[in-house]
């Protein structure tokens, strides 16, 4: 008789993993990036000079340097801000971590207790929703439009939830290219959103994991810019999606009242080094070249996408044309259920998200689902979108 282990795991864990089994032909999940455009070119050139330079400083923990991220990335990080979203900032408020995943975490880590309430977009971030439930927050929906959070409901659920005496932790919002929808909130709605946190004193979590990856390369200031040094933004970004997410590096801009707490949860000794100077290294004189490369070949993968749902799904579906980023969200006929066609599809060799694990209200998204088309070729696009239409026409749903 071997020991059991898990007789001893805690009760509260999420359902085990179960192994991976690679990926099926035509996968349409997750939030990969085109793999020709990855700049592994000028990353190993960058890794070989910035090494060269400085690999010595490897031997100390943060290569010798502030536990909050190599500083040459952290000026890296604010300059762009700076150029790309009108958002001045002091490398010193930033803090650059494992992926933008563990800035939810520590921003979760330092804000929110179990019972806490968090306002999210009605579609918004799996990954985000999977945490929040997990820490026994309550999860609220605040309806979108094609311009991001409707602020006349987000007025209605804060005045509501003041009547009831509940004050959320925070709004969380992915303001720039949001995900799974694809919008970007014009100024004039972020600054609507804003005045109703303030009149409620309810803080602003925005994270612009997309931001950019905007199509038309236009990009509004951000909340925490609009805040004004007002202290009620916490901002994250990310390279997953800008360079690449097998990197694993993302960030953190907020006050140091914020920042400071942060740090003290960040006890890992450090983000990965070699991927920090390597990015900083690259991005400091070919990030905006890179970028708007990648946004017009996505921009093309997204028309692929867009035409392919049209062709094959007709009237049977709907949905934005996204701005910008890696998704399509499809919105089918009421009562369409797509966690019902996650296996079948699966079984034809088509991957996709179904909405309800990307809703706010899983009963909402149910008629949903999002479809990534940033890593498939335009080819794998078309026919594996046409083998997805087959799936819902066989079980009957269109
Ligand atoms: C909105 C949003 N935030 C955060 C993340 C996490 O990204 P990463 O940890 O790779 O930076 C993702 C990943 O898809 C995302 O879509």
């Amino acid at each position: 008789m071997s020991f059991d282990m898990t007789a001893l795991f805690r009760p509260d864990l999420p359902a085990a993993g179960g192994r991976w089994g690679g990926y099926p032909e035509y996968s349409f999940v997750g939030g990969h990036n085109d793999g020709d455009n990855v700049p592994f070119g000028g990353l190993s050139e960058a890794a070989v000079s910035v090494l060269r330079r400085e690999g010595s400083s490897l031997a100390s923990y943060n290569v010798g340097g502030s536990p909050q991220g190599y500083a040459p990335l952290r000026e890296f990080i604010a300059g762009s801000l700076e150029s790309r979203a009108s958002t001045p900032t002091d490398p010193e408020d930033v803090l650059v971590v494992s992926g933008s995943l563990q800035a939810l975490d520590l921003v979760n880590g330092v804000l929110l207790e179990s019972g806490d309430t968090v306002i999210v977009e009605m579609a918004t971030y799996g990954g985000m929703i999977a945490r929040l439930q997990r820490l026994g927050v309550e999860v609220v929906g605040v309806h979108l439009d094609d311009d991001g959070i409707r602020s006349d409901h987000l007025g209605e659920l804060l005045s509501d939830m003041a009547a009831r005496g509940v004050k959320p932790k925070y709004i969380y919002t992915i303001p720039t290219v949001q995900n799974p929808t694809g919008s970007v909130m014009p100024v004039e709605r972020r600054l609507e959103v804003l005045a109703l946190a303030r009149e409620h004193g309810v803080a602003i979590f925005e994270d612009d994991c997309y931001a950019d990856l905007v199509f038309d390369g236009s990009r509004p200031p951000t909340f925490r810019a609009l805040d004004d040094g007002g202290g009620q933004v916490v901002y994250c970004g990310s390279f997953s999606k800008s360079i690449a997410p097998a990197l694993r590096v993302g960030y953190l801009v907020a006050d140091w009242a914020v920042l400071g707490q942060m740090m003290a949860l960040k006890n890992d000794a450090g983000t990965g080094a070699i991927e920090q100077m390597v990015l900083a290294e690259y991005a400091s004189s070919h990030f905006d070249d890179h970028v708007r490369q990648l946004a017009s070949v996505l921009e093309g993968k997204c028309r692929a996408m867009t035409d392919a749902v049209t062709a094959s799904f007709g009237d049977a579906a709907s949905f934005t044309m996204p701005k910008g980023g890696i998704f399509v969200w499809v919105t089918f006929a009421e009562g369409v259920n797509t966690g019902r066609l996650a296996k079948p599809a699966l079984e034809a060799g088509v991957e996709f998200n179904p909405g309800a694990g990307w809703s706010a209200d899983r009963e909402w998204g149910r008629r949903r689902l999002r479809l990534c088309f940033g890593h498939p070729s335009v080819e794998t696009i078309r026919q594996g979108v046409g083998v997805l239409a087959d799936v819902f026409r066989d079980q009957g749903v269109i």
